[in-house]
């Protein structure tokens, strides 16, 4: 146990964000009651009020924080908005400025849920990927960015891939690591890493320094490339194929809707944004604000706890609470518990009190 407060902050954020991270904060408060939980607006609800998605104030919260817990973000209603004050501004921004390069978005199947995937029971019956995917820079974050008018009155779009060999090291770095502590004797039994290195500058670049820094130091963990739209593909042949998915920036953004698809729902899928040892670390569900649900109490409050257990792992030392929230988890599942996006009739508080029942 640790001696100091910890602090959680809480970002619920926008849609379907405000109610799921109620049920994570109930979970919290009863699983760790010394936990200090603050609560911040972030998204679209802080435009509304102080015209911008991120107040200086809610970002230096997030500095001081341990670990960050995020709803959702974005809506309909601020489409209009300048891009600079949309809400996903604000969780770029906050991604960036905490520098978490290494995002960490677990597709995992409960064993209760196998006949929900998209996919043939077989196919994902055991399914436990780690996909990680860099979080900060790449096309995302690469200058320049812009919509320019050409001289013959034709606009134009840019985007900008880039990778350093330092932004790609640091999350190969990770990616090895948690390898590591996931033996699999599967086809793809350590790291897959994907990325365009027959057609993107970026993605030699990639694939190379990937390469070398396995070669340095991570000689015990298998190393596999693989075009990312290849990997596309096998996602949904044979995932169970895959340990580790390493992969940029965009292509882990598509990697990782795709992956959610083989668990039964992305209502089930939490991540974390991981910095430097030491540094706070950003919780998320995978899933949006969803804003033709939200305010009914309809949500799978699942992500959000379960990104609440990964916050317990992986910033605030406390994996023995975090394998009772996931064990939680798994026997509401396994006692029928569901949510409508898994097939039931559940509401948000429902599938929460069905974890707590078990905590
Ligand atoms: C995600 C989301 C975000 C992203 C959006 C909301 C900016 O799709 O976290 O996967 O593209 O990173
Ligand atoms: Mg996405």
């Amino acid at each position: 146990m640790t001696t100091s407060t910890q602090t959680l902050l809480l970002l619920p954020g926008d849609g379907i964000g405000p109610e799921v991270t109620e049920e994570a904060r109930r979970v919290a408060a009863h699983v760790a009651p010394d936990l200090q939980i603050e609560s911040a607006f972030f998204g679209g609800v802080s435009y509304d009020r102080f015209g911008t998605p991120l107040t200086e104030e809610v970002m230096n919260s997030a500095r001081k924080a341990d670990a960050i817990l995020m709803g959702a973000v974005g809506g309909p209603q601020w489409d209009s908005v300048p891009r600079d004050k949309r809400p996903e501004a604000a969780l770029l921004a906050m991604r960036k400025n905490l520098d978490v390069y290494a995002n960490l978005r677990p597709a995992f199947c409960f064993p209760a849920l196998a006949g929900a995937s998209a996919l043939k029971r077989e196919l994902v019956e055991g399914l436990d990927i780690m996909i990680v995917r860099e979080l900060t820079s790449g096309v995302y974050f690469g200058q320049p960015k812009t919509i320019e008018t050409l001289p013959n009155g034709e606009r134009r779009g840019v985007d900008t891939q880039s990778y350093t060999t330092g932004e790609i090291r640091r999350v190969a770095a990770r990616a090895f690591e948690l390898a590591r502590g996931r033996s699999r004797t599967s086809k793809f039994a350590g790291v897959l890493s994907c990325e365009k290195s027959n057609v993107m500058e970026s993605g030699l670049l990639w694939r190379e320094e990937v390469t070398k820094l396995h070669a340095e130091k991570y000689g015990d963990v298998k190393l596999d490339h693989m075009l990312a739209d290849a990997a596309a593909m096998h996602l949904v042949k044979a995932p169970k194929d895959i340990n580790v998915l390493l992969a940029d920036n965009l292509f882990g953004d598509i990697l990782s809707d795709e992956a959610s698809m083989l668990t039964g729902s992305i209502g089930m899928l939490p991540s974390a944004a991981l910095g430097d040892p030491g540094t706070p670390g950003l919780y998320e569900p995978v899933h949006g604000s969803a804003p033709d649900i939200a305010g009914k109490n309809i949500a799978n409050p699942i992500a959000a706890i379960l990104s609440l257990e990964m916050a317990m792992r992986w910033s605030l030392g406390r994996a023995d609470i975090a394998d009772r929230i996931f064990a939680a988890v798994g026997k509401a599942l396994d006692g029928g518990a569901r949510t409508t996006d898994l097939g039931g009739a559940m509401s948000t508080r429902q599938m929460a009190d069905a974890i707590l029942k078990h905590l």
